[in-house]
């Protein structure tokens, strides 16, 4: 049985991926430091683990891979407060409440941190939810003390109609994803996620580990991304020497190559790269409900096409391996965090695995980073869940009732 089901699989296919190496040549202004400012002011900041994993290393015949843990980030379970919690601090600055009401759409994780940043300020906070979005986040947002308003549609719908919400009087609009017109807080954002890569060029220094060969970053809209993009290519940014060999060009370090990493249900920056102009993808269902966005961020878009060299999308089954394989690690992963790991497994493995690992500009001593950007709890998608999911979605919905209600 077991052989005849082999035999029957498809034949490993190519990926579909997207490398541009020039990128790495690419240059843009640097991250403004006042946000990482800010988070070491907050009370419980800490930098979250970056952790090495030989074995990982081992696997792809590296020099040394490390895992960023965002699973514990000031109190939540993503890294989404660090753009959150510094978007509405600014927001807020100067502006006595009892509002404005905070609104946001998220696919899970931004909705509980502008939830969380809303009643930390003591203000209200409305988060608008599209389908896919597992019961136990939404119950997790109305935890929070916020109103969740479930969209029937995908993430692009909610996005719409959390924008059309913010125009009634005393509200702002918190939203991590930018179009023309509506840029400035969702720059916020981005310059919040930089924290966590100033946080790893500290913590590879301590490792000995110096300048990154890759970072595989998972991508929704893209707004992190841009935040690793913006780190990355930032001119005036310091970084340690590497032991990298030294640049072909001539000097110092050779640049980090970036690898984003989306899910085949919504790869919607692979497909615009591709194309060489934003492209709204249709979305589907995918256990990486962060990940589950139809349109690049427009402020990110600049950046992502200039500074962004690889792109690969990743399947469900990859992104839950990925997960398992991290936990078995001891890294606690969800599917969005396990991502990073799936795209550099899908990169560096099956048909024309070498002409990638070229183009990434992998040695066998290459220094790689991925970002787990999630626990497990923040968005428990995945075979363990699903078997459960029927009792999960009556709790969860049950709770968002209540919490409406109680409003
Ligand atoms: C856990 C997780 N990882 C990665 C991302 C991707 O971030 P962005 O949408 O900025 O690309 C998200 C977005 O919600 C997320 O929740």
């Amino acid at each position: 049985m077991g052989s005849a089901a082999a035999a029957d699989s498809p034949p490993p296919r190519a990926p579909r991926w997207y490398a541009r190496p020039a990128a790495r040549e690419w240059t843009c202004a640097p991250v403004d430091p006042a946000a990482r400012a800010f988070h070491r002011g907050l009370p419980g900041y800490a930098p979250t683990p970056l952790v090495e994993l030989p074995s990982l290393a081992a696997e792809f015949d590296l020099g040394r891979v490390f895992v960023k843990d965002e699973s514990a980030r000031l109190g939540l379970p993503a890294f989404k407060a660090l753009g959150a919690f510094w978007a509405v601090h600014r927001i807020l600055d100067g502006r006595p409440g009892p509002g404005p009401t905070l609104i946001t759409a998220t696919d899970g994780n931004h909705g509980r941190a502008v939830a969380r940043a809303a009643r930390l300020a003591g203000r209200p906070a409305r988060i608008f939810t599209p389908d896919g979005v597992h019961p136990a986040a939404v119950a997790a947002i109305a935890a929070e003390g916020a109103e969740v308003v479930p969209v029937p549609g995908s993430y692009d719908e909610a996005v719409l109609r959390a924008a059309r919400e913010a125009e009634l009087p005393d509200t702002a609009l918190v939203q991590d994803t930018s179009w023309p017109g509506y840029e400035e807080v969702p720059g916020r954002i981005v310059e919040g996620y930089a924290t966590l890569c100033a946080e790893i060029d500290e913590q590879l220094a301590v490792a000995g580990a110096g300048t990154p060969a890759l970072v595989a970053v998972p991508v929704g809209v893209g707004s992190l991304a841009q935040a690793v993009v913006t780190h990355y290519r930032g001119t005036h940014t310091a970084r340690p020497t590497t032991h990298r060999p030294a640049h072909p060009a001539g000097g110092g370090a050779a640049p980090t190559a970036l690898l984003a990493v989306e899910p085949e249900a919504a790869p919607c920056l692979l497909e615009s790269l591709l194309h060489g102009a934003p492209v709204t993808v249709d979305t589907g269902r995918t256990v990486m409900a962060g990940l589950n966005c139809g349109t690049v961020s427009a402020l990110a878009w600049p950046y992502l096409s200039a500074g962004i060299d690889a792109a690969v999308s990743v399947t469900d089954a990859a992104a839950t391996r990925a997960a398992a394989d991290l936990a078995t690690l001891g890294l606690p992963a969800g599917p969005c965090g396990a991502a990073a790991l799936a795209g550099l497994r899908t990169a560096l493995t099956g048909p024309g695995a070498s002409d990638r690992r070229a183009r990434l500009g992998l040695g066998a001593d290459a220094v790689v980073v991925l970002l787990s950007t999630e626990g497990p709890e923040a968005n428990p998608h995945g075979e363990r869940a699903e078997s459960a999911g029927h009792a999960e979605h009556a709790e969860g919905t049950e709770n968002v009732e209540r919490a409406r209600r109680a409003d």
